[in-house]
């Protein structure tokens, strides 16, 4: 197979690429920098696109089976007006121009899989979360609505389209784990606000192979949740974080505290409710690898061998 990428430099797709790669398929990288992405992504071709601005190149798609979509700006950080400009734009803009360049092919790519978030449910308390959910209010749902909406753009050119809603990917050398871990091995860790809010988790392998699974399962379509089946509260994570690390987390960070620091990235991403629930991804037979929370984090706290 081969295969083109967005978001190939990042944490996510740095790790797809290294799998499709191993397993023998030939990978093409869409990326800012391609003399830097080349040292993330050895062994593929590589052709410059920022995303935002133009279309890809029509060439890099030659012969390419699959679209992995996975771009976007980081939002894991405080959030001002520019930069909720530039988290939108550096999903909603690539995902659009992804598709008008795929539009005008005289042979397309059988199949784009687009990467999504939780977020697209909001703030939702205890209520379980599917894919036939409605949407959710606030930046990070309308966004992840904009965003799943380009890319379904896709379908009506016979481009089999995925939207892969994922839940937070916990890794050893990326995404949030590293920047949680630190004040827990001080000590400092605790629950955020009550605790009480649901977490929608998943392990960077399940994170990967759920991707390789709707790449190869032909008969889904639309939205999948990816997240872990365990669903876990933020105070079950403090206390699985804890035990793994063998220290305390009797702090608690109040809400307050928390909305004053961060502001609405604190409300959306830290204090909102996602129970979230892989039904698609089990119904199409996905074996998670780390369905729970324990060993998960056991896994990824364990040292690296
Ligand atoms: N990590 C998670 O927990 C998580 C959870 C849910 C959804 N997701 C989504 O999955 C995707 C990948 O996540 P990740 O954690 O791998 O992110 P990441 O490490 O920050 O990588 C993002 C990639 O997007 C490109 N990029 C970043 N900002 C850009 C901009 N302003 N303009 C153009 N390109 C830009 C970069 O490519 P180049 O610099 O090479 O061009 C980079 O490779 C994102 O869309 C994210 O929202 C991630």
């Amino acid at each position: 197979m081969r295969f083109l990428m967005t978001g190939a430099t990042g944490f996510l797709g740095h790790h797809l690429w290294a799998t499709l790669r191993d397993a023998g398929h030939e990978g093409v990288a869409l990326a800012r920098d391609p003399e830097r992405a080349a040292k993330i992504v050895p062994g593929g071709r590589i052709f410059e696109w920022n995303g935002v601005v133009g279309l890809p190149p029509e060439s890099a798609f030659t012969g390419v089976d699959v679209v992995f979509n996975l771009i976007g700006e980081s939002v894991a950080r405080r959030w001002n007006a520019e930069r909720k400009r530039r988290f939108r734009d550096s999903r909603v803009l690539p995902t659009r121009a992804l598709v008008e360049r795929m539009s005008g092919l005289a042979t397309r790519p059988g199949t784009m899989i687009s990467i999504a978030g939780t977020g697209f449910y909001g703030d939702r308390g205890e209520e379980v979360l599917t894919e036939t959910s409605t949407p959710g209010k606030g930046f990070l749902a309308s966004l992840s609505q904009e965003w799943e909406i380009a890319a379904g753009e896709a379908e009506p050119l016979g481009v089999r389209t995925v939207v892969v809603r994922s839940g937070v990917i916990l890794g050893r050398d990326g995404g949030v784990l590293p920047r949680i871990l630190t004040p827990f091995r001080f000590g400092l860790g605790g629950r955020l606000g009550s605790g009480r809010q649901y977490f929608p988790w998943i392990h960077l392998a399940d994170a990967v192979g759920i991707l390789l699974h709707v790449a190869d399962r032909t008969e889904i379509r639309g939205p999948l949740n990816g997240v872990a089946p365990e669903p876990v509260t933020n105070a079950e994570l403090t206390a699985a974080l804890g035990r793994s690390l063998n220290r305390p987390t009797a702090l608690r960070v109040p809400e307050f505290a928390l909305k004053a620091a961060l502001g609405e990235m604190a409300e959306e991403l830290l204090l909102a409710s996602q129970r979230v629930s892989p039904i698609r991804a089990l119904q199409t037979g996905y074996g998670f690898k780390f369905p729970l929370l324990g060993p998960a984090i056991a896994d990824l706290c364990a040292p690296a061998s």
